[in-house]
């Protein structure tokens, strides 16, 4: 059976190892032939994120749009959903998935996108939305810490929980130690959650 054609962007910010993780995971699990979906675009809004390089590496169409360009975050907002847009089809919109992508979203755009917005977050949510999560873990005595991949909704870092990992806060831990061990589980959960979202699309569409 052929499968409609699922488009995935990606918006980073910076290093971009998420975003990576995820097109490994598509070519290495043949997302194209098994769910009709490729990673279509990555967009950052910062020219200088190294993650752009890995991507053009990759042979994924990349675009960079400077928020600082915009007058208002609607402008910026309403420019990232057009570029998002082109990549997919009305019948058929791209997945957006939020891979260290550090702006925060009008509700307009996240209403416009709801349901097909992920995000990860580096806390084991509802624990420490916002930021400076590892440090704040490490100060309020946690032993455990991790990560979260949720649907994005209009109140910050609360959407539907899809996936989290967990990971030991070890003695003599830093927010640097402790950021480097979430990461790597952030590395499995991310394209785990984004091919289970896939996959759902898929059979509702059969
Ligand atoms: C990750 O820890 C992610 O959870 C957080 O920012 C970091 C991005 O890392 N939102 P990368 O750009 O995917 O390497």
């Amino acid at each position: 059976m052929k499968k409609t054609p699922q488009a995935i962007v990606i918006l980073i910010s910076g290093g971009g190892s998420n975003m990576a993780a995820i097109v490994r995971a598509a070519q290495k699990e043949a997302w194209a032939e098994q769910l009709g979906a490729h990673v279509a675009a990555v967009i950052s809004n910062k020219a200088n994120a190294r993650g752009l390089q890995f991507a053009q590496g990759q042979g994924i169409a990349t675009q960079v749009l400077d928020h600082t360009a915009y007058g208002s975050r609607e402008a910026f907002d309403q420019a990232l959903a057009a570029a998002i847009a082109q990549h997919g089809t009305p019948e058929c919109p791209p997945l957006v998935v939020l891979a260290g992508f550090m702006r925060i979203l009008t509700p307009a755009f996240v209403e416009q996108h709801a349901g097909r917005l992920l995000n990860i977050h580096p806390s084991l949510l509802p624990a420490f939305t916002g930021l400076h999560t590892h440090q704040r873990a490490i100060d309020a005595g946690c032993k455990f810490a991790g990560a979260t991949v949720h649907q994005v909704s209009a109140e910050l870092d609360a959407g539907a929980i899809l996936e989290q990992s967990v990971v030991p806060v070890l003695p003599g831990d830093t927010q640097d130690t402790l950021a480097a061990r979430v990461l790597a589980t952030e590395h499995l959960i991310y394209p785990r959650a984004v091919r289970t979202w896939l996959a759902q699309r898929t059979r509702r569409a059969a």
